[in-house]
């Protein structure tokens, strides 16, 4: 039986294209959902046109009750009976609660070498300390920010002349390939980090 995979998204939905084309033949998982925070995200499109279930909660609505929102979100998801949740370019920070619901099957991926650079603005950060190396990784979302179990990561070179968008893109490349291989040992249960370079 294949494990379902909602995934959770903010805006224009790469990571996600990347997760939901490599989910066929004999990898352990299925798409059963997209859903965003925000019913305008580009993502939502792009899941239907790859002909995957969407769902949108709003969060502006609820003016800032986090709880209220998730409650809306949490309805929506357990609708579609996921095993695991996927945040890809998910924007809202999310409460202990709802992070309890779904500890040890939710998975994020932050676009630094984590530990170094939780938070925003991972590139601008990494071209400024004057790092040689950046990436990205894909780990278990717990009560701490960007700090779970590590499930896999990939490096990508700091060039000399690289701007946070430039080194962006290239790390962005790194996500779509780093993403669906961790997700693959993740749904098969196998706890074995992936490391791409
Ligand atoms: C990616 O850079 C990811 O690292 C960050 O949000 C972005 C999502 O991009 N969490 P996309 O929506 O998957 O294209």
């Amino acid at each position: 039986m294949s494990r379902r995979v909602a995934i959770l998204l903010s805006g224009g939905g790469s990571n996600m294209v990347a997760l939901v084309r490599s989910m066929t033949g004999d990898h352990p998982a299925r798409p059963v959902l997209v859903a965003s925070n925000d019913p305008a995200a580009g993502g939502l499109t792009r899941a239907q046109e790859l002909g995957v279930a969407t769902a949108a909660v709003d969060h502006r609505p609820f003016r800032g009750d986090r709880a209220a929102f998730e409650d809306a979100l949490h309805e929506k998801l357990i609708a579609a009976r996921p095993d695991i949740l996927c945040l890809a370019g998910f924007m809202r920070i999310l409460t202990p609660g709802f992070i309890a619901r779904w500890e040890g099957r939710m998975l994020n991926i932050h676009p630094s070498l984590l530990p170094k650079y939780r938070g925003l603005n991972t590139h601008a950060r990494a071209i400024a300390a004057g790092d040689t190396v950046a990436g990205c990784t894909v780990h278990e979302v717990t009560a701490e920010l960007d700090d779970g179990p590590i499930r896999g990561q990939a490096t990508v070179p700091v060039r000399s002349d690289d701007t946070a968008q430039s080194l962006a893109a290239r790390v962005l490349t790194a996500e779509h390939r780093l993403y669906p291989a961790v997700l693959a040992r993740f749904a098969a249960g196998d706890a074995t980090p992936v490391t791409l370079g």
